[in-house]
C-alpha cells in the first residue's frame, strides 16, 4: 500500500462515484495516503465542486464514467477547462472500454476497470499526483523564463526599480490583486504586463481597460458586457472584458477615475467573483486576476470620499510603487542608451549613443513626463541627429509633448525675453481660467514660482481679489 505508515502527503483529490459503498471505500483508502480527499455522488455535484474550487484546483479527480445526470466525460471536460493540470482518472465498468478510450482521447490521464482494485487505484492516483507536480514545475519554469524576458525590457538598475520588478516577479504566480502606483510615464503598464507574462496565466489573455477613457455606462458595458436592449444603442449582446480575461489578467488602468456605481460593481466581482451583464439577470463568474494602476494618490481619494475604502483594500493587497525618474537618476543613462539603440534600429539610422554634453543635459533635466518623455525625446533626437552620436542640439527644446514644429523660434529681429515671459504667463492663466495650480503645470514650473512671477509682473485678476488675493497666496510673496 502506498504511504501506509507514512504521514499523508499533501494533495487535493476528488472522488466521483454514485455507488455509496464503492465511493466510501475508495475515499477511505485514499485518505490514508493523501491530505485532502473530497467525495461526491453525482456528476452535477462534481461540476459544482470544480467551479467552486477554481482558485485551488484538484490535483486528481477520480470519476466514474456512467453517472446519473452529468457523466464522467462531462466531469473530465469541466476539470480540464478549469485547469488542464488536473489529472483525471476514469473508472469504467466491464464492457465500456471504448468509452474509456474516448475519454483518454479527451484528455483523461488514465483509467481503471471495475471491479475496482484498491491497490491499482492508489497506484494510479499517486502517478496522477506526480504528473500534476511535474506540470506545476513546467508552469513555474515557464513563468520564470517569461519574467526574465519581460524583465529585460524593464531597463534600469536603480534599487527602486529593481525593488519594484522583484516584487512584481514574486507576486506574479499568485492570484492576489496588485495595485501599481506612480506618476505618468513611470512604467506602470509595463510592470502590469511583466506580472502577466511571469504568471501561469501568460498563455491566456491580458486585457487592458482604461477606466478614464470612457463615460460611466460605456465603461460598465465594456467591463461587464451587456444584453441586447440593455440601453439605447445596445442592439447586440456584448461579452465584457471580465469574461474575456477569464483565466488571464484584467488590467484596470486609471482605476481612480471610476464612478461610485462602477466601484460598487467592481467590489462585488472582487469579493464573490460574480457579476452580470448590463440588462442581464444571469449571474456570471470570472476568475480573472486583477491588476490595477493609478497615477493619483488613491489614499487621498479614499479620505476625501471619492473612492470606496473597501474596494481600495481589495485592490491594494500588494502595492508596487514606481518612483518618478528624477528620484532614480541612476536609470537615466541606461534608459537613454536603450532608447537610442531601439530607435536607431527601428528607423535604420546610423546613430550610436550620445556625446558627453548630451548625456550631461539628459542628467540635468527633471523629466516631469518620466520615462515616456525621455523615450519621446530620444526618438526625436535619433531622427534629428546629423552626426553618429546624439548631441545637445538634437535634444534641444524637448518639453513634454512639444512637437518639433511647435517649437518657438527666435525672430530675426530678436525679442525681449521678459515680455515674452509675461505674455506666456498671461496666456497660461487665461487658458486655465486663472487657476494658478493648472497654469503652473502648463508652464512646467512650481506654484510658488508662478505666484512669485505674478507678483513681480503685477498681474491681477478680479477672481483673485474675491478670494483674498492670488488664490495660492500662501504668504510666500517676496
Ligand atoms: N524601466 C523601463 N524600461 C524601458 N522602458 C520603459 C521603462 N519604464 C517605462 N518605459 C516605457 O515608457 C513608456 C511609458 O511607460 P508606461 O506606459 O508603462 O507608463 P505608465 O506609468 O503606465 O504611464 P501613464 O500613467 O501615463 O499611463 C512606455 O513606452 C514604456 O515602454
Ligand atoms: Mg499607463
Amino acid at each position: 500500500m502506498i504511504a501506509s505508515g507514512e504521514r499523508s502527503r499533501a494533495a487535493r483529490i476528488l472522488v466521483v462515484e454514485d455507488n455509496d459503498t464503492l465511493r466510501r471505500g475508495v475515499t477511505r483508502a485514499l485518505r490514508e495516503a493523501w491530505s485532502d480527499v473530497d467525495e461526491v455522488a453525482t456528476g452535477d455535484a462534481a461540476l459544482e465542486q470544480i467551479a467552486n474550487t477554481a482558485g485551488s484546483p484538484y490535483d486528481v479527480i477520480l470519476t466514474d464514467l456512467r453517472l446519473p445526470g452529468a457523466d464522467g466525460v462531462d466531469v473530465l471536460r469541466a476539470a480540464r477547462d478549469s485547469d488542464e493540470r488536473t489529472s483525471v482518472l476514469i473508472m469504467t465498468g466491464y464492457g465500456s472500454i471504448e468509452t474509456a478510450v474516448e475519454a483518454m482521447r479527451a484528455g483523461a490521464f488514465d483509467f481503471v476497470q471495475k471491479p475496482l482494485d484498491l491497490e491499482q487505484i492508489e497506484l494510479r492516483v499517486a502517478r496522477g499526483v506526480a504528473q500534476r507536480r511535474l506540470l506545476d514545475e513546467v508552469v513555474e519554469l515557464r513563468a520564470e523564463q517569461a519574467a526574465r524576458n519581460a524583465g529585460d525590457k524593464l531597463v534600469g538598475d536603480s534599487s527602486a526599480l529593481r525593488g519594484a520588478t522583484d516584487l512584481a516577479r514574486r507576486v506574479a504566480p499568485m492570484r492576489t490583486t496588485v495595485l501599481i502606483t506612480g506618476e505618468t510615464g513611470t512604467g506602470k503598464e509595463l510592470v502590469a504586463s511583466l506580472i502577466h507574462a511571469a504568471s501561469p496565466r501568460a498563455k491566456r489573455p491580458l486585457v487592458t481597460v482604461n477606466c478614464a477613457a470612457l463615460p460611466e455606462t460605456l465603461l460598465e458595458s465594456e467591463l461587464f458586457g451587456h444584453e441586447r436592449g440593455a440601453f439605447t444603442g445596445a442592439d447586440q449582446r456584448r461579452v465584457g472584458r471580465f469574461e474575456e480575461a477569464s483565466g488571464g489578467t484584467l488590467f484596470l488602468d486609471e482605476i481612480a477615475e471610476t464612478s461610485a456605481t462602477t466601484q460598487a460593481k467592481l467590489l462585488r466581482v472582487l469579493q464573490d467573483q460574480e457579476f452580470h451583464r448590463l440588462g442581464g439577470t444571469k449571474v456570471l463568474r470570472t476568475d480573472a486576476r486583477i491588476v490595477s494602476a493609478t497615477n493619483c494618490d488613491l489614499e487621498e481619494r479614499v479620505r476625501s470620499g471619492g473612492f470606496r475604502e473597501d474596494l481600495f483594500f481589495r485592490l491594494n493587497v500588494i502595492r508596487i510603487h514606481l518612483p518618478p525618474l528624477r528620484e532614480r537618476p541612476e536609470d537615466l543613462v541606461a534608459l537613454a542608451h536603450h532608447f537610442s539603440d531601439l530607435f536607431a534600429k527601428e528607423q535604420s539610422r546610423p546613430v550610436r549613443g550620445f556625446t558627453e554634453a548630451a548625456l550631461q543635459q539628459i542628467r540635468g533635466e527633471r523629466w516631469p513626463g518620466n520615462v515616456r518623455e525621455l523615450r519621446n525625446t530620444i526618438e526625436r533626437a535619433v531622427l534629428l541627429a546629423e552626426g553618429s552620436r546624439i548631441d545637445v542640439g538634437d535634444l534641444a527644446d524637448c518639453g513634454p509633448g512639444l512637437a518639433a514644429d511647435a517649437r518657438p523660434r527666435l525672430p530675426t529681429e530678436g525679442l525681449s525675453l521678459r515680455d515674452m515671459e509675461r505674455q506666456l504667463v498671461v496666456e497660461a492663466l487665461e487658458r486655465t481660467g486663472y487657476v494658478q495650480k493648472d497654469a503652473a503645470v502648463l508652464l512646467g514650473i512650481s506654484r510658488r514660482k508662478l505666484n512669485y512671477m505674478i507678483q513681480r509682473m503685477r498681474i491681477t485678476h478680479a477672481g483673485w481679489r474675491r478670494n483674498r488675493g492670488p488664490e495660492t497666496g500662501e504668504g510666500e510673496a517676496p
